[in-house]
This record gives structure tokens, C-alpha cells and sequence, in this order.
């Protein structure tokens, strides 16, 4: 009822937006179409590969952690995502976490070195008493009922004191922090007294450190614990290394000789499985008799801690992980999101090698 002659294009041009946004909404919604939600059963998973009393057929799998900067991604943090790892429900024959640096530092071998020993009592405790989260910093920090379903009377003194130890290697790990902080001249030195050799992060040979092995890794209850490698891939000048890409390359070839895993997990250094069941959950996709031949990846969802209550700026994802993602499982497979992904190593090899004569 007003118009305005003089303002024809841009009129034209909101009429054209409108039908662009109209348009790519349509395409948006078919992706969504057919979503899938697909349910795990732990127990016929158990039923049919970890029998009591027989030996477990469950497949070994190889979990890799990646770092950059232990000073940007606190190395308690890593302590964590590594300790959670090593607490998991599987038999620890089977799991091997290998950790990728790949700024070298020494911060991260001495962190990691640190916690290996307190692994050996943080599994322990998680395993006897069915901690959930097994990250300690995420269990403690719980603003639930801690006795709730506890039956052991022992639980509560063994608790306060497991929350002891973990104080105290907080304050180690802290002190290694503010020893990294400055750079001493001439480099730092191990504590066998030889140069490390990552001083230059951009020119230094590969290092690998197997901390708990067959016969190194027993808990404080005579168990075996599982494997924990530290890896630092070679680096050298002029050499195009493909950041995170590049270390899963160098992980999977090392981890090839080391361990040998069937399936490969990867999570970022400031993740943790929330449940002690993960690998188990992944093994009802892979090692399924129908379909596990035919799958390649398993993607999890990444979930938020420290997000506010309602969600106002949707950091939570639920659109991209609860719908497009289930959405995509209904077309062929939900994308690989960079993280918290278990593949089956056959499947980046390739199933049909051109062998060489
Ligand atoms: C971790 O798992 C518990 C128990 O299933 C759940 O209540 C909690 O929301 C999970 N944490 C996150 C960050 O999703």
C-alpha cells in the first residue's frame, strides 16, 4: 500500500534472497528424511565374545590421543583423557593408548611418565568400585550422591583417600607446568642427564616410550595394566607434515608395529569417555557378525561439559549430532567428525592391496 518506485531492486533483490533461503532450506530437510537410531546390547555382545571363565575374542584396539601445545591444552587434562583410556572396561590385553606429541615437548613425556605411576591406582579403584566417569577431575567434580548404589563399606575411606592422591598428582603435574615455563638455555635436559631430543620441535629425530607394558605395567593390585606409548613423530625442516592428519598417519603406522590393533580410536587431548563401555559399545557395530564386514568407522557423539544450563548460543550441537548426524546413518553413514571415531584398521588400508612383486 506504500510503494516505493524508487527502491525496485532492492525489492527484487530480498525477493530473490528469499526464494535462495526457501530453496536451501528444502535441500537442507531431505538429508533427514530417514534418521536411524541404533541400539547397543552389551550383554549378547558378551554372550558371544567374553564368556566368564573363557578367554575374551573381543578384538584388541588401539586408542590415539593427539597433543600440540602442552602449555594451550593443559597436560592435566591429557592426564585424563589418558587415565580414562586406561580404566576401561575391556581386558586390558587388548587395549593399547598411544599418545601423539607433536610439539615434542618434554612437558608432555614427563606428564605422561607421571601419569602412568598414578594409573597404577586410579584403575584400580575405578574397576572395583564402578567409577563412572573414570577422568578423575570429571569424577570428583560431581554434584551427585557418591554412596548412591555403593555397597562396599570400604568405599568411602578408599575414596578419600584416592581423592588425596589425585590432589597431590595434580600439584606434580602442576609443578611440571611452571617448571616449562621458561626455557632453559641450552635446552632441557632428561632426568638421566642426556639432552631431549625435541628441543627443536620443527628438526628432531621420531621418540617412542612404551610406559606400561607386560612387564612393566602392574597396578597396585598385582593386575596388568594396559599399554601406554608416548610417540613424537620426526619432523624435519621443509617437510609438509599435515598437523593432526599427519600424526594419525605416523600413529597408525607406528601402532602397525607395536600392537597391531584391528580397530583404531582417536580422541583429542581434551576429551574423556564418559562411559567405561565405549569400546564395548563400538564392538556391537564392528564386531557384529552380519554387518561388521561391512562397516568402516563408528562415529561417537562429542558431548559438553560447562555448558550453561539452557543452551542459549547451542554449543551442545544437538542439531548436528542427535539429528543430521542419525539423518546422514539413513543415506549411507554419518560423516567422520575428526574425533571420537573407531575405525577398522583394514578398512584405511585398503581391502584390495595391489601387492608388489
Ligand atoms: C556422562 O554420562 C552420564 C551417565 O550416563 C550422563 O548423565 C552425563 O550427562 C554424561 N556427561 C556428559 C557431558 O554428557
Amino acid at each position: 500500500t506504500h510503494p516505493v518506485r524508487d527502491a525496485y531492486g532492492l525489492w527484487l533483490v530480498s525477493v530473490i534472497c528469499e526464494i535462495w533461503f526457501a530453496l536451501s532450506w528444502l535441500l537442507d530437510q531431505f538429508p533427514k528424511w530417514y534418521p536411524i537410531n541404533r541400539e547397543t546390547y552389551l550383554d549378547r555382545l558378551a554372550l558371544r565374545y567374553d564368556r566368564e571363565g573363557e578367554p575374551s575374542q573381543l578384538c584388541p584396539i588401539d586408542i590415539f590421543v593427539s597433543t600440540v601445545d602442552p602449555l594451550k591444552e593443559p597436560p592435566l587434562i591429557t592426564a585424563n583423557t589418558v587415565l580414562s583410556i586406561l580404566a576401561v572396561d575391556y581386558p586390558v590385553d587388548k587395549v593399547s593408548c598411544y599418545v601423539s606429541d607433536d610439539g615434542s615437548a618434554m612437558l608432555t613425556f614427563e606428564s605422561l611418565s607421571e601419569t602412568a605411576e598414578f594409573a597404577r591406582k586410579w584403575v584400580p579403584f575405578c574397576k572395583k568400585h564402578n567409577i563412572e566417569p573414570r577422568a578423575p577431575e570429571f569424577y570428583f567434580q560431581q554434584k551427585i550422591d557418591y554412596l548412591k548404589d555403593k555397597i562396599q563399606p570400604s568405599f568411602v575411606k578408599e575414596r578419600r583417600a584416592m581423592k588425596r592422591e589425585y590432589e597431590e598428582f595434580k600439584i606434580r603435574i602442576n609443578a611440571l607446568v611452571a617448571k616449562a615455563q621458561k626455557v632453559p638455555e641450552e635446552g632441557w635436559t632428561m632426568a638421566d642427564g642426556t639432552a631431549w631430543p625435541g628441543n627443536n620441535p620443527r628438526d628432531h629425530p621420531g621418540m617412542i616410550q612404551v610406559f606400561l607394558g607386560h612387564s612393566g605395567g602392574l597396578d597396585t593390585d598385582g593386575n596388568e595394566l594396559p599399554r601406554l606409548v608416548y610417540v613424537s613423530r620426526e619432523k624435519r625442516p621443509g617437510f609438509q607434515h599435515h598437523k593432526k592428519a599427519g600424526a594419525m598417519n605416523a600413529l597408525i603406522r607406528v601402532s602397525a608395529v607395536l600392537t597391531n590393533g584391528a580397530y583404531l580410536l582417536n580422541v583429542d587431548c581434551d576429551h574423556y569417555f564418559n562411559s567405561s563401555k565405549a569400546l564395548r559399545e563400538a564392538m556391537c557395530f564392528m564386531m557384529d557378525p552380519a554387518l561388521g564386514r561391512k562397516t568402516c568407522y563408528v562415529q561417537f557423539p562429542q558431548r559438553f561439559d560447562g555448558i550453561d544450563l539452557h543452551d542459549r548460543y547451542a554449543n551442545r550441537n544437538i542439531v548436528f549430532f542427535d539429528i543430521n548426524m542419525k539423518g546422514l546413518d539413513g543415506i549411507q553413514g554419518p560423516m567422520y567428525v575428526g574425533t571420537g571415531c573407531c575405525f577398522n584398521r583394514q578398512a584405511l588400508y585398503g581391502y584390495d592391496p595391489v601387492l608388489s612383486e
